[in-house]
């Protein structure tokens, strides 16, 4: 009998997760004998599941909403990116059974922007709205790739002041509220607000968008969320959810745990097609 590696997503709701679904799609094209199953943990448990999680075996979690600060907290040691944004997304057991914590996120979102969507981020002035731990996970990636600027806006400006103080180190980067964005343009606008799914989307002002920029939510959904509209609205040379960096950061935690690459085109086509039927 062969004994597969046991591989979970946490968290809480889960039910709709599309993580396994991806897993098991890596595995079958890296013909890695492993299992990945999705499993409802609300945060009080968080730890107790864990541990026992670990104790019978398992190698490696991935944790999303609302455990990604607890994992954080978990973790015996972490990668400088999960140290940063103070939130883990991918635990993994090491030979000498401590746990490591790593934040695929950010590195998710970069690869889908340039190798999927074949974008330059080098030199370009880039908006992120809302200052919450999505926006946390995905500063000091973004800023690995020679980015002219980064701007914070967030409804409580302290919270982008605060955040933007706290990655001064990495590069040019400031922090507002929406009023204060006047007349700025930007290459990119990337939605990390929690507000898209709820059809909402902060107050912009008009022309924030500059000639041929993008917009990228990490919010998805089958349908276009309310920032993907309003980027299409502005003319966007392309507005974009954010699938493809769950395909991504996907194959990045699949990478740390097995040491293998999976492709990640034919995941995302096959998801893309799947909720445009
Ligand atoms: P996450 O981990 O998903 O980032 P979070 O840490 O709770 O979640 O952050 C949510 C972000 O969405 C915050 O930037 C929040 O703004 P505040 O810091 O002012 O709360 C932002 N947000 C939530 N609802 C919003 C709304 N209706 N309008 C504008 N921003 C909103």
């Amino acid at each position: 009998m062969i004994l597969l590696d046991k591989y979970a997503v946490f968290g809480h709701p889960i039910k709709h997760s599309k993580s396994p679904r991806i897993h098991k799609i890596f595995a079958e094209q890296t013909s890695q004998a492993l299992e990945y199953i999705a499993q409802e943990v609300p945060a009080e448990q968080f730890s107790t599941a864990v541990d026992c999680f670990f104790s019978n075996g398992g190698k490696g979690l991935n944790c999303t909403i609302p455990l990604k600060e607890l994992a954080w907290s978990y973790a015996d040691l972490k990668t400088e990116r999960a140290q940063l944004s103070k939130a883990v997304n991918t635990l993994a057991i090491q030979n000498d059974g401590s746990i490591l914590g790593d934040n695929t996120d950010g590195i998710g979102l970069v690869t889908d922007l340039m190798r999927n969507h074949g974008l330059t981020l080098a030199g370009s002035k880039i908006l992120i709205l809302g200052a919450g731990g999505a926006s946390r996970g995905i500063i000091a990636p973004i800023f690995e790739q020679s980015v002219a600027s980064i701007v914070i806006a967030n409804r409580t400006v302290d919270k982008a002041l605060n955040l933007a103080a706290e990655f001064q180190h990495k590069g040019h980067i400031n922090g507002c509220g929406f009023n204060d964005l006047g007349s700025q343009q930007f290459d990119l606008i990337i939605n990390a607000t929690s507000t898209s799914l709820s059809g909402q989307i902060p107050p912009l002002p008009r022309h924030l968008l500059a000639n041929k920029g993008v917009c990228y939510d990490l919010a998805y959904s089958n349908e276009p969320t309310a920032f993907v509209r309003w980027g299409e609205e502005n003319q966007a040379l392309k507005s974009l959810d954010g699938l493809g960096m769950l395909v991504e950061q996907a194959a990045e935690a699949f990478f740390i745990w097995r040491g293998i690459r999976p492709e990640t085109a034919p995941v995302i086509q096959l998801l893309n097609a799947e909720r445009n039927s």
